[in-house]
């Protein structure tokens, strides 16, 4: 494959399905007795899932195919040709007038394929076009578009509209897409208050059909007007009779388990803060020392000599989660947001005199955030990430596994990006909060919201949701101490809004 076919491969997510999982498919949909009047395949490609329908579904009256790859459509029109009720076009997902082409498609009607799997972002890196004109799916900030939130999947909007198309139908949609993508759209058509009669993820393997590394599924969504339901049963594979699991939309959030949702959501509090995230400073070659023989060594290989108020022990991820002590140090330029990296000069010479010396690698950081900030700032810093003693957990780990982290020969270790801390006054503090975080209550509501196949199950915004008052009253821990952990998840920072730019999150 030359390197413009891969590129335009990727750009239309093009990845087509094996004739064999289209009847597989195809099959299960006949199984839950599914019968479709009419079909809909709007990204057809070399039309697997048309044949497998056809064979499938012979009632249907109306077959319609489209895809915008030439040579695809033609391939597909040789599929359907002596099927007289079906019909193959060329045309972008994009500019179709859908209206027109629903209203001549009778209920019920099932759309059904395999949409692009591909980011906007994909898209855009490789040049490409194929993008809706209004990317901006859900009225999205400034901010979320720094943090990359904005990223999303074209298959995700083009199941929107699919599931729009339906509002009001008796019919059905049948997908394959990533298991996020699927999530997110019944997150959307349940939130629409759209009259879903039953919803069903039957996962695949992506790596075994289509050489992906990412959990995917079969979605399928049937709509009746008059019903309404907010959960989704889970199957294993495409064979399973029983589903593993249910998850669902409680009180306009999405939960991986509504039956222990249901029964722990006295637990659950909007608009908590306590749990921040670690420091961000995206130069470990310059700001993080090894120490060797007591001479601090940076990223670069050179030795190091700074004033030691401005150096503390490190904590990444891997060391919260095997419970390790701090092997590395970092230089904190500023304590808080209020206070500028500037002000070295005056404070820590020998470390101004550092920075400056590799200002041409700190200037290079590549994140936006860094632009509006002073030179050498760095992020997530505060009060709170100086405390001698802190629970923290990895963000990077499918683990909750909490740490009690205390001081490294008389020094508060301070935490990387990469995890959650929740600050404390004293080692008594920090007991009570471990002993409340790591009870099997908070486990199971934590669990109740998490789902562990995306991408980072643990969030700062997953964290704060527990209500630590209520933890404590119903175990019956109400003690002082546990009152002012409670208190502390209600005071605001003041460079709250920084914390926010680093919770790189979103539904999946
Ligand atoms: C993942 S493939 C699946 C093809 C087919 N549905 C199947 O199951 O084998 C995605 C298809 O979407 C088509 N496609 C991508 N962007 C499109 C667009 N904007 N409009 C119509 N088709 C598009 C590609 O040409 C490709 O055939």
């Amino acid at each position: 494959m030359s390197m413009g076919q891969a590129k335009q491969k990727v750009e239309f997510g093009d990845f087509q399905t094996p004739s064999r999982l289209a009847r597989e498919v195809c099959r299960l949909l006949v199984h839950t007795g599914l019968s479709p009047s009419s079909i809909l395949e709007p990204t057809c490609g070399k039309g697997a899932f048309l044949d497998a329908s056809l064979h499938a579904f012979p009632n249907a009256t109306t077959v319609r195919g489209l895809d915008r790859n030439p040579t695809y459509v033609q391939v597909s029109q040789e599929i359907v040709a002596n099927h007289p009720n079906a019909r193959v076009e060329c045309g972008d997902f994009f500019k179709v007038p859908w209206d027109r082409v629903l209203s001549n498609l009778p209920d019920p009607l099932l759309v059904i394929g395999n949409p692009p799997w591909v980011t906007n972002a994909a898209v855009g890196s490789l040049g490409g076009a194929n993008l809706p004109q209004k990317i901006n799916m859900d009225g999205l900030r400034g901010i979320d578009a720094l943090t990359g939130r904005s990223n999303f999947d074209i298959s995700e909007w083009m199941l929107r509209e699919s599931m729009r198309w339906l509002e009001g139908r008796v019919g059905a949609m049948a997908v394959l897409c990533k298991t996020t993508v699927a999530r997110k759209i019944l997150y959307f058509s349940w939130s629409r208050r759209t009259q879903i009669e039953s919803a069903a993820i039957y996962r695949i393997n992506a790596f075994q059909e289509f050489g992906a590394s990412v959990d995917a599924c079969l979605l399928v969504v049937r709509l009746n007007p008059g019903s309404r339901t907010t959960d989704c049963d889970v199957y294993e594979t495409l064979h399973s009779t029983t589903p593993s699991s249910r998850f669902g939309m409680r009180e306009g959030r999405l939960v991986a388990d509504p039956k222990a949702y249901d029964r722990l959501a006295f637990l659950y509090r909007d608009g908590l803060v306590g749990w921040r995230s670690g420091v961000k400073h995206d130069s470990s070659r310059v700001f993080v020392f090894s120490q060797k023989q007591g001479i601090l060594i940076n990223g670069l290989g050179e030795r190091v000599s700074i004033e030691a108020d401005v150096v503390f022990p490190l904590l990444k991820s891997s060391d919260v989660v095997h419970g390790r002590k701090p092997r590395k140090f970092v230089l904190i330029p500023h304590r808080s947001m209020e206070e500028s990296p500037l002000d070295l000069e005056r404070r820590a010479p020998l470390a101004w005199q550092y920075l400056l010396s590799h200002s041409d690698i700190l200037d290079k950081r590549g994140s936006s955030i860094y632009k509006k900030r002073p030179p050498f700032s760095i992020f997530g810093i505060g009060p709170y990430s100086l405390t001698a003693w802190k629970v923290a957990i990895s963000g990077l780990y499918k683990e909750l596994k909490f740490s009690k982290v205390g001081p490294c020969d008389g020094q508060p270790i301070v935490l990387d990006d990469t995890c959650y801390l929740f600050p404390c006054d004293s080692e008594a503090e920090c007991d009570v909060l471990y002993e409340l975080v790591t009870s099997s209550l908070a486990t199971e509501f934590w669990s109740s919201l998490i789902f562990w196949d995306s991408k980072r199950p643990i969030t700062a915004k997953l964290l704060n949701v527990l209500d630590l008052a209520a933890l404590a009253k119903t175990l019956d821990r109400w003690t002082p101490v546990a009152r002012r952990l409670a208190e502390r998840q209600m005071s605001r920072y003041s460079n709250q809004a920084h914390q926010m730019m680093l919770f790189q999150e979103s539904l999946g």
